[in-house]
């Protein structure tokens, strides 16, 4: 049997997965099995910030393999890989978060920040948007995107209300005197790249204030330049502070690593034994993450993620004018960018035709192709995506 075969045969199917069998990367490039090179702007759903095999994190991962790859936060002793690492994110993260928990992925450190929220309020009723995302656990399932998946885990969390995403008016109805929290994301990934009014954060953060609420802004997908400023919750206007910010994919670049950063007033409610994990903080993922935070800062990547996110989304919009039958919107922040369909199966349609022609795109949901390429993402690449995404289009209108 082969790769596709007995993937099928042995692993469990929770997804449609597109027929190649993925063996090697480099820099925005991957290979499948046969030798075909695909030009990759999923970065492996948001993580590769990096591209693929950067030296700086294969570095890092033989370098810390050679001498210790695990010692937990949650064990009984200190780590220098975790020190180093807990500082050089100090020194990035908005002033007013003072203390991180590292975690081993974006929805460990979700369920982790709503466990606590509900702890140090004694409140159980958590707020979030429709068509966000924050994980597949039972608590972030409960507070992710509304209908589709949480139907499935019936009764969910019973307290949790969702309302529209974007809307504060509507926010201010949900949240009240039992709302332990507010958990949201700055722009929604999954959920269609959906970009609220720069003011919508910091009008939360207030709703939350006059009801004791505490927020969680989740930077899973958009943090560490994604869009364009380091957090994306910079791009707020006027400025807010979250009392609990989750962290993830493009944190150690590919490497299975979260973490989320807490207010000193949040600091001194958590007691001893309130969370912990065998592996979370591990000083392999730790000295992995501390080299990549360190190469986006010393590169500026953030301010790269704004400027090649013009380009793209410039390309963008020219397509949408070529193809007004298809397309409903184009929209970015940063490298965080997406074409919006008229139709529901186009999507699956154009990601197809892409994948032929050597693109690799996320088809999300509300009719959105994803396009999240490295942050180190050149010119040209974005030109060769502009061009395959123009021809799957063509093909697309003639079918
Ligand atoms: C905003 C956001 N939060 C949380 C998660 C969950 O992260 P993970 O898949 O690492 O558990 C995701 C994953 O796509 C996400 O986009």
């Amino acid at each position: 049997m082969n790769t596709i075969e007995l993937e099928d045969r042995f692993g469990i199917s929770f997804c449609n997965r597109q027929a190649i069998a993925v063996e090697r990367g480099a820099g925005s490039y991957v290979w499948d099995e046969a030798g075909n090179k695909f030009l990759d702007f999923t970065s492996g759903w948001g993580v590769t910030c990096l591209g693929h095999t950067h030296p700086v994190i294969t570095a890092a991962i033989f370098s810390q393999a050679q001498k210790i790859i695990q010692n937990p936060n949650s064990g009984f002793t200190y780590s220098p890989s975790r020190a180093k690492l807990l500082s050089t994110l100090h020194e990035l993260l908005p002033p007013h978060l003072v203390k991180l928990f590292f975690a081993n992925s974006g929805a460990e450190a979700n369920d982790a920040a709503i466990k606590l929220t509900r702890k140090i309020t004694g409140k159980a009723k958590i707020v979030s948007a429709l068509g966000s995302f924050h994980g597949r656990t039972f608590n972030t399932l409960s507070v992710s995107i509304g209908r589709d998946n949480t139907e499935r885990y019936l009764p969910s969390l019973p307290e949790n209300q969702f309302v529209d995403f974007g809307d504060s008016v509507a926010m201010r109805h949900a949240v009240d005197g039992a709302t332990a929290a507010v958990i949201v994301e700055p722009v929604q990934g999954e959920g269609g790249v959906r970009i609220p009014e720069p003011a919508y954060l910091a009008q939360v953060a207030e709703i939350c204030r006059e009801h004791n609420a505490l927020l969680i802004v989740d930077e899973i997908q958009t943090g560490f330049g994604r869009t364009g400023a380091f957090f994306a919750l910079e791009h707020s206007d006027p400025p807010v502070q979250p009392d609990i910010l989750t962290m993830g994919k493009g944190i150690a670049g590919g490497f299975p690593f979260a973490a989320f950063a807490v207010t000193e007033q949040i600091d001194s409610r958590i007691q001893k034994g309130d969370h912990g994990g065998t592996y979370c903080g591990n000083p392999l993922g730790c000295a992995v993450a501390a080299s990549v935070v360190a190469e986006l800062k010393e590169q500026n990547l953030a301010q790269r993620s704004r400027r090649l996110g013009v380009e793209l989304l410039g390309g963008l919009t020219r397509l949408q004018n070529k193809y007004p039958e298809l397309l409903l919107g184009v929209r970015g922040k940063g490298l965080l960018c997406a074409l919006q369909f008229r139709a529901d199966n186009t999507v699956d349609r154009l990601t197809q035709n892409c994948l032929d022609s050597g693109l690799l795109v996320t088809p999300t949901r509300n009719k959105v192709a994803r396009l999240m390429p490295s942050l180190l993402v050149s010119t040209d690449e974005i030109m060769e995506a502009l061009m395959i995404l123009d021809k799957s289009l063509a093909r697309v209108v003639g079918n």
